[in-house]
Parts: structure tokens; sequence; C-alpha cells
């Protein structure tokens, strides 16, 4: 079963979010995709009651560390839970390109997540500058190592999402999407070893410009078990044939 999330960002009010679904649910029904949506806050409560008949988990796109407290503009992990939500975004490279989120918060928000009862999708993934100064591996085995410290790495979600593929059209090859996994993933087992943890298999989802038309090439690649989607989540039957990917025998 492959992890499909859209991460609609600052995109639909509640009237477009219950519209969304109304379209989208009778196009999915049926599927045994992990299928999630992390809709925006204001959205989440709208859509707790109407997803609950469906197969569709709903997420967040960020949470703080703290249960309650002085921290204003802050969603705490238990308003997440109250609303059915399940699963939430951690170290979108939006919150660390635009909102100074490190390394450091981002362990401190895996780590809550979990004590809450939350399925963490931590995203990594390197710039353009990065890619081409080779520093890819380094940088992305650098936000793992910080990232998740003290955390129960078999109920993580890996989303490995280069920067340069996010919103740009430009995907990264299939082919590279499954080399750089490939390496995260050898990573997290010597992790796992390391803190004598479980070695379960840990899902590891690639995002960047996925859409109906690379979908069924991503999922072809034995390294990826899911998509993170954008832009393409956005619009019901793209992301409903994203769901409905086609892998050949
Ligand atoms: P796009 O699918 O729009 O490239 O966005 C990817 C993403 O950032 C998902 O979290």
């Amino acid at each position: 079963m492959a992890v499909i999330a859209g991460n609609w960002k600052m995109h639909k009010n509640r009237g477009e979010a219950l519209a969304y679904l109304q379209e989208f649910a009778p196009l999915v029904a049926g599927s045994d995709q992990e299928i999630v949506l992390c809709a925006p806050f204001t959205a989440l409560a709208v859509l707790s009651e109407p997803l609950a008949t469906t197969g569709i988990a709903l997420g967040a796109q960020n949470v703080h560390w703290e249960a309650a407290g002085a921290y204003t503009g802050e969603i705490s992990p238990p308003m997440l839970t109250d609303l059915g939500v399940r699963y939430v975004i951690i170290g979108h490279s939006e919150r660390r390109q635009y909102f100074g989120e490190t390394d450091e918060r981002v362990n401190l928000r895996l780590k809550a997540a979990q004590r809450h009862g939350l399925i963490p999708i931590l995203c990594v993934g390197e710039t353009e500058e990065q890619r081409h100064q080779g520093l890819t591996e380094a940088h992305i085995l650098a936000q793992l190592a910080q990232g998740l410290v003290g955390v129960k790495v078999p109920q993580v979600i890996i989303a490995y999402e280069p920067i340069w593929a996010i919103g740009s059209g430009n995907t990264c090859p299939p082919e590279e999407a499954n080399r750089v996994i490939g390496v995260i993933r050898k990573e997290i087992t010597l992790l796992q070893q390391a803190t004598s943890q479980a070695t379960d298999h840990v899902r590891i989802l690639y995002g960047g410009s996925v859409k109906p038309d690379n979908i069924d090439d991503l999922m072809a690649m034995p390294e990826v078990d899911g998509v993170l989607v954008g832009t393409a989540s956005l619009e019901p039957q793209a992301f409903a044939r994203i769901v409905n990917y086609r892998v050949a025998p």
C-alpha cells in the first residue's frame, strides 16, 4: 500500500475544501492506497466529519511542540488530534526557507507529534545549488541526523523533496529519486540499528512536481513508497489519477 499525500499548502477555504471532497472522494472510493489530505488549519474542522466515512485521512502542515501555552499563533498536537487529524507534515522546505525552520525545531515537532499519536511526514531535500556542488547526500544526511534524534524512526514517514523540483514542473527523474531515496533508506537503517530500534520498513515518499503524467513512472521505482503532491493535489481529477496510478506488473 502506497502513501499518497496531498499538501494543499495555503490554498482552499472551507467551501472550496468541501466542494473538492465531494468530487474527489467518489473518484478514489475503493482505492487501497493510504490517502492523506494535508489541508490548511482553517479547513481541518470542516473536513473532519465527511472524511471519516471515506478511506481518506486528514493531515496538517505543521505543529508546535508544546501541548498548550503562551505561543501566540501556534497550533498544538492535541488541537490537531481533537479534529481527527492523523498525519502532520514537518520540516517542509517552504517552512525552512521562508519561516526560519531549523533541524532542532523539526526534531522537537517530530517528538511532540509522536507523543500525541500523530504520524509525522518529515521533509528533507537539497537546493539546486547544493546539488550542483555535490552536496545533496551530505545535506540530506545532516537533516536526518539532526531531525531524528530521539525519534521513533519506524513510525516516521520521510518525504524526499528536492527543492529545485518543487512547484517548478521540473520533476526529479524517477531513477534519481530512486537513488536518493535508497541513500536515505541506508542511513535510516543504520540509525535504527545504532539506536536499537526495530528495523521495520520506513516509508519514504518522493515529492516535487508529481503529476498525473509522471506518477506511473515514479511509482514503478522500487524505493519509492509513495508521493507527497503539491500543485496537482489541488485539482480532484488530477489527484485522483495520481492515487489511481498504474504500474505495469
Ligand atoms: P509541487 O507538487 O507543487 O511541486 O509541490 C511539492 C510539495 O512541496 C509537496 O509538499
